[in-house]
């Protein structure tokens, strides 16, 4: 564009000058939540209303510049900062915030793209609902990033990821226009389901600008439990029984290597991590239910004892109370904030089968550990979904900017041919971004992507949204 002013005066006359950013220090927009990326935006515009988003989406239609949507800018893969050529606009939807409607008897509320997470699940608790994603973003991240990358978290094991949580959406498509999707119909068969193809599209599609949820009675009681296991195996053994007794009740299940939890000491060394050793690994647990807590503390009690006396577990701690359980959840939440403490690190977010995961983590960490000695593998995540954060640190003491430089492409390598072994997936829940383009492009069939080029064609043919992001220039 040779002069840039014209077009940025249509944005300000759209949202307010004070909303339209080219100047100063943008780098909260720019810069991705790794630092792996900082790009150059055109400008920053921060829209306040639907018919805003409606508007600059068409005031940038007209002008050919495209959009990166963005929420919380917490996503993991590179996606929502805009590339380096400063031509971009990063359309930031934080000022639509508001909860706009809340059905009791539906169990449905309704939301604005930008509201942050936990305000969301606050606001629910407040009038006795639980809005059961969780992760440890909660605090920054967005509703409509959560929805545009169908985002995992911990309670998955029991709610399904954010795709399932999701009834109804609000779109402005890429010519611009709005798609009223509000509903809170829990049936609905009239053709395609719309929502689906937004939910994970990564703003490639079109912008979320509100969606109506679902709810849940707030359970009676939530009790959590640390758990130390002598080895992955045991880990999958302890989900199956808590399967088994549980059922429902069983609201998550995540997994910890122990150098992820030394990590958390070492960074973190006001955190109380139990069980200091060598035991291989541990697991969170929560059991959430509707009767009454002494229920649930007897349903987690069986549980344990059970496991102890089988032997997949070796030690067991159940939270007392709220605190406690929180102190107990914050160390598994503390892990990426610990790693990215400890330096850059080399992240994969793959799913095999639960019952895979041993022999996965076994034969992958063998292979690296030949290939790159003293690397050191940062392994949890979300076992009851078959998710694992199979992370790569480099050697202690190391350079760990060259080592990514240097070694992200081969360990890589190892890393996909194992998931490709195992038919899982390269990424789970943090999506592909502009990060793990060239790997969709290499694991997934030419038929799946060929479809989704003819969906990207047919709702964005001028490929105005995001267009860095999930396919390859
Ligand atoms: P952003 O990072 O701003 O955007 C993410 C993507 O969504 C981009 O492609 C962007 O263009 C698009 N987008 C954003 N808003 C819209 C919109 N309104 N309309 C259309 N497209 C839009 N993820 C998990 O799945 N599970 C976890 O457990 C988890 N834990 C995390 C823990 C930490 C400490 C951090 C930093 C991140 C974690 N994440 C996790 C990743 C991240 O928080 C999620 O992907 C989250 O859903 C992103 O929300 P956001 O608002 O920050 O989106
Ligand atoms: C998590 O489960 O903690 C997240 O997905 C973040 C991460 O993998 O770093
Ligand atoms: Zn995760």
């Amino acid at each position: 564009m040779q002069d840039k002013e014209p077009f940025l005066e249509t944005l300000r006359a759209i949202v307010g000058a004070p909303n339209v950013l080219t100047e100063g220090d943008l780098s909260a927009w720019e810069l991705d939540w790794r630092k792996r990326e900082h790009g150059k935006a055109l400008a920053v515009v921060r829209p306040a209303s639907t018919s805003e988003v409606a508007r600059v989406v068409q005031a940038c239609a007209a002008a050919g510049v495209s959009l990166v949507p963005q929420g919380g800018n917490t996503g993991m893969v590179v996606g929502s900062t805009p590339d380096a050529s400063g031509t971009q606009v990063v359309l930031s939807l934080t000022r639509m915030n508001r909860i706009r409607t809340m059905d009791a008897a539906n169990l449905t509320v309704t939301v604005e793209a930008g509201c942050v997470l936990q305000n969301l699940q606050e606001a629910c608790e407040k009038e006795g609902f639980l809005f059961p994603l969780s992760l440890a973003a909660e605090g920054s991240c967005t509703i409509g990033g959560n929805l545009a990358t169908n985002a995992g978290g911990t309670q998955v094991v029991r709610y399904g990821n954010t795709r399932e949580l999701c009834l109804g959406l609000e779109v402005v498509t890429a010519a611009g226009e709005v798609w009223n999707g509000l509903s809170g119909l829990r049936k609905d068969n009239t053709g395609y389901d719309l929502r689906h193809l937004f939910i994970g599209s990564e703003g490639t599609l079109g912008v979320i600008t509100a969606a109506t949820l679902k709810m849940y009675p707030l359970p009676k009681s939530m009790l959590t439990a640390f758990a130390s296991v002598p080895s992955l195996e045991a880990a999958v053994e302890l989900l199956g029984l808590a399967q088994q007794q549980l059922h429902a009740g069983l609201t998550g299940f995540e997994v910890m290597g122990q150098f992820a939890l030394s990590l958390v000491r070492k960074h973190f060394p006001q955190q109380n991590v139990p069980f200091e050793g060598d035991d291989a690994f541990c697991v969170v647990l929560e059991v959430s239910d509707h009767a009454s807590e002494a229920h649930a503390r007897g349903l987690l009690e069986n549980l344990l004892e059970e496991a102890l006396q089988d032997g997949c577990v070796l030690d067991a701690v159940v939270a007392e109370n709220i605190s406690q359980a929180r102190a107990l959840w914050h160390i598994r939440e503390s892990i990426p904030l610990a790693q990215a403490q400890e330096g850059l690190n080399i992240k994969h977010d793959i799913s095999v089968a639960v019952s895979n995961i041993p022999d996965f983590v076994r034969e992958t960490d063998a292979q690296i550990a030949q290939a790159f000695p003293g690397a050191r593998m940062v392994n949890y995540g979300h076992l009851g979904d078959g998710n694992l954060h199979y992370n790569v640190q480099a050697p202690e003491g190391s350079d760990a900017e060259a080592f990514l430089r240097d070694q992200e492409k081969p360990i890589n390598a190892i890393v996909y041919a194992q998931v490709e072994r195992f038919q899982g997936s390269i990424s789970a829940e943090h999506g592909i971004g502009t990060l793990k383009r060239e790997k969709l492009a290499q694991h997934k069939s030419p038929v799946a992507l060929g479809l989704m080029r003819a969906i990207k064609l047919a709702l964005d043919p001028n490929n105005t949204m995001n267009p860095s992001a999930l396919f390859l220039p």
